[in-house]
C-alpha cells in the first residue's frame, strides 16, 4: 500500500514537471529574447513595449539598468530622449509631477549631482518653486549644506549670488539672510519681542514709534556728562562696573548719549541731514525708529576730550575695545564692517549683551547683526 502511494506520488510529480518544461518552452519560443530579460530587470509589461518600440532595448539591457524613473516616464508619459540617462540614475519620487520636475530641472542646465541632490533634498513644492522662478545656482549642494540655509531665500540668493560674483556661497547666504540684498532702509520687519535683552534695531527691524523701555533708570551722576543719561537696569550695573574698573586705572569714560525717544531721535537725525545731506546722516546717525539707543540698551563713551572724532585715538578706546565684552559689551559698528552694520565705525557706540555673547561676538568678530542671524533669528522662524 505504502509503495503504491508514493508511485503515485511520484507520478504526479513528473506530470508537474512536464507541464513546467512544456510552459517554459512555450514562454521561450514565443517571447523574444530582449522582452525576457527586460521582464528580469523588472521593467513593467508596458515599459518594455516602449523600450521596444523606441530601440532601447539593447542599450538598457547591456548596462543591465533598472529605473523606476525611466518606467514611469515611459508608460506614464514625459519621457525625453535626451534624459534617458537622468532618468536611469535618479532615483524614483512618488507624485504626479516628477517625471515633468526632472525635465524641467534639466532645462535649467543644471548638473546630474545638483539635480539629484535637489531631489534627494526638497519636496515638491520646493522644487516647484525652483522651476516656476528659473532659479538657477551653481553648486546648489554647497548651498543645502551651508547650516543657515534656509529654502524660502533660494531666489534671492541666486539673484544675490549674480550680482556678487566674488561673494563665496557662505557670504551670499549670511548676507541673505540679514536682508542685505534688500536697500537699506528697503525692507522693514517689525520687531516683536522689543523688550528681549538681545533685541536687534538696524536698518531693516525697527522699532515702533511709541515703544519706551519698561526699566529704565538713571545713570549715576559721576559716570555721564550733564544730561540725566537713561539706559535699561542692567546697561547700568554692568556700564558702571566697567567704568569703575576704567577709573582704577587712571580712564576716564563718560556717558554722553543712552536711551533716546523715537522723536528725540528724529530731531538728531533731522538736523544731520540738514547739516550733511542725507548720504552722510545715514551713515552715522539712525533714522527714527531705527536707532539702538531707543532699545535702552545703547551707549555712546567718550573720553576726557568729549569730542567724537578723536575717541579711536584714545587710551578709554583702546582698553574699551578689548575689555567691554568682559562687562558685556560690544563695540557695535567696528570697523570694516560697514557694508554689514550699514553704519560708519562708531568708536564710541556701545551695546549690551551680557557677557557669554559680548565674549563670542568678540573673540570671532563679528557684528551683532551676523550673531543674530547666525542664533536668534534661526531660532524663531
Ligand atoms: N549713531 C547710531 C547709529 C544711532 O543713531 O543710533
Ligand atoms: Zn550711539
Amino acid at each position: 500500500k505504502k509503495k503504491k502511494r508514493r508511485f503515485r506520488f511520484f507520478r504526479f510529480l513528473n506530470v508537474l514537471i512536464i507541464l513546467f518544461l512544456i510552459g517554459y518552452g512555450f514562454y521561450i519560443f514565443t517571447t523574444p529574447k530582449n522582452v525576457r530579460e527586460l521582464k528580469k530587470l523588472k521593467y513593467s509589461n508596458e515599459a518594455i513595449e516602449i523600450i521596444i518600440d523606441k530601440n532601447l532595448d539593447e542599450y538598457i539591457i547591456n548596462k543591465k539598468a533598472y529605473s523606476k524613473t525611466l518606467d514611469v516616464a515611459l508608460v506614464k508619459g514625459g519621457y525625453k530622449e535626451e534624459y534617458l540617462e537622468e532618468y536611469l540614475n535618479l532615483p524614483y519620487k512618488n507624485y504626479d509631477e516628477y517625471i515633468i520636475h526632472v525635465n524641467e530641472l534639466n532645462n535649467l542646465n543644471y548638473t546630474r549631482t545638483s539635480v539629484l541632490s535637489i531631489i534627494n533634498k526638497l519636496d515638491k513644492s520646493e522644487i516647484e518653486t525652483i522651476i516656476e522662478n528659473e532659479i538657477v545656482l551653481d553648486n546648489i549642494t554647497s548651498y543645502f549644506d551651508n547650516k543657515y540655509f534656509k529654502i524660502d531665500n533660494l531666489g534671492r540668493y541666486a539673484n544675490y549670488k549674480k550680482k556678487n560674483e566674488k561673494y563665496d556661497i557662505d557670504t551670499v547666504i549670511s548676507y541673505v539672510n540679514m536682508y542685505l540684498d534688500y536697500p537699506l532702509y528697503g525692507h522693514d520687519i517689525e520687531i516683536a519681542d522689543v523688550d528681549d535683552l538681545l533685541v536687534i534695531a538696524n536698518k531693516y527691524y525697527k522699532l515702533g514709534k511709541d515703544y519706551v523701555p519698561k526699566d529704565l533708570v538713571t545713570i549715576d551722576a559721576k559716570y555721564r556728562n550733564s544730561y540725566n543719561h537713561q539706559v535699561r537696569s542692567i546697561v547700568k550695573e554692568n556700564y558702571q562696573k566697567m567704568a569703575e574698573d576704567m577709573f582704577k586705572i587712571g580712564l576716564h569714560p563718560t556717558v554722553t548719549s543712552s536711551y533716546r525717544s523715537y522723536s528725540t531721535q528724529k530731531i538728531l537725525y533731522d538736523a544731520e541731514v540738514a547739516a550733511n545731506g542725507v548720504t552722510y546722516a545715514d551713515k552715522y546717525s539712525a533714522r527714527p525708529g531705527y536707532s539702538e539707543h531707543q532699545t535702552g540698551l545703547a551707549i555712546d563713551v567718550k573720553d576726557g576730550s568729549g569730542n567724537y572724532a578723536f575717541f579711536k585715538n584714545s587710551d578709554e578706546y583702546k582698553w574699551m575695545k578689548d575689555n567691554a565684552h568682559k562687562y558685556g559689551f560690544i563695540l557695535r559698528y567696528p570697523e570694516g564692517k560697514e557694508h554689514i552694520t550699514g553704519y560708519a565705525f562708531e568708536a564710541w557706540h556701545y551695546r549690551y549683551v551680557g557677557v557669554d555673547i559680548a565674549t563670542y561676538i568678540y573673540e570671532n568678530d563679528l557684528t551683532f547683526d551676523e550673531y543674530y542671524m547666525m542664533f536668534i533669528a534661526n531660532k524663531k522662524d
